[in-house]
């Protein structure tokens, strides 16, 4: 290969101050400490899962930089689609060859994966999982509780969980929404979708300690222990 791009610190440092920029401004559940909570748990994942560790950092850091035009245009398009793009464009002007360019879109492409965009790669399963995590556990069931404030459902819970949840019904943005409803339709499920080894086991870690933290809730609300 001609002239090899050396992945530095300083440059990796170069292209995090460049993605902070995407976050000024962003809500706290989805701000720039979930980019860094994503990039650590990445990374300590990565290494257990042999992955090449550069790719998934630059992944990482980029991974959601298209999310607030998404919130903007209130979800018309794809934010793992729309920050692919705008990764691209970052990492040609630092220089990174095609396939460097590829292998890190492809991940950031894939995060989301909803419908038809399989992580292929270990690195994009491991952000996948990381993504994924960030959501459960007790930082993930915090982000509900922040989201359901800014939401305007305002509800801690409604005690009507269990019933709605079995309707399968989004009622986002509804006065019968909250936090606990989150957990009910969507954080309770999140186990099951792991990608890889690494992300199943703390994926069970995680999950137990959210269970533990709903169950406790409950009792207290019902002025038990
Ligand atoms: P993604 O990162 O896949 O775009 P979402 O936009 O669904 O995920 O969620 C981002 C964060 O906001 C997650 O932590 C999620 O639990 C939380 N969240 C999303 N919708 C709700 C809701 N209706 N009530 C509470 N929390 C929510
Ligand atoms: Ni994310």
């Amino acid at each position: 290969m001609d002239n090899e791009l050396r992945i530095t610190k300083e440059l990796i440092r170069q292209i995090e101050k460049e993605a902070k920029k995407y976050f000024i401004g962003a809500s706290g559940c989805h701000d720039w400490s979930h980019v860094e909570r994503v990039k650590l748990l990445a990374l300590n994942m990565g290494r257990k899962e042999k992955a090449d560790l550069k790719i998934i950092e630059l992944a990482a850091i980029l991974h959601d930089i298209g999310r607030k035009d998404e919130m903007k245009k209130r979800g018309l398009f794809c934010h793992a689609e729309m920050g692919a793009g705008k990764a691209k464009k970052i990492l040609r002007k630092h220089g990174f060859n095609k396939k460097l360019r590829d292998d890190i879109v492809h991940c950031i492409k894939t995060h989301r994966f909803r419908k038809n965009n399989i992580p292929k790669t270990i690195e994009a399963k491991v952000l996948f999982d990381a993504d994924k995590l960030d959501a459960i556990g007790v930082v993930g069931l915090s982000r509900a509780f922040l989201f359901a404030g800014g939401s305007g459902s305002n509800n801690i819970y409604t005690g009507n969980e269990k019933k709605l949840a079995k309707s399968g019904k989004d009622y986002l943005f509804t006065k019968e929404d909250s936090a606990i409803l989150e957990y009910e339709l969507k954080l309770k499920y999140i186990k099951n979708g792991m990608l890889t080894e690494t992300g199943r086991k703390v994926a069970k870690n995680r999950h137990s300690q959210m269970k533990k933290f709903v169950e406790i809730f409950w009792d207290e609300v019902k002025g038990k222990k």
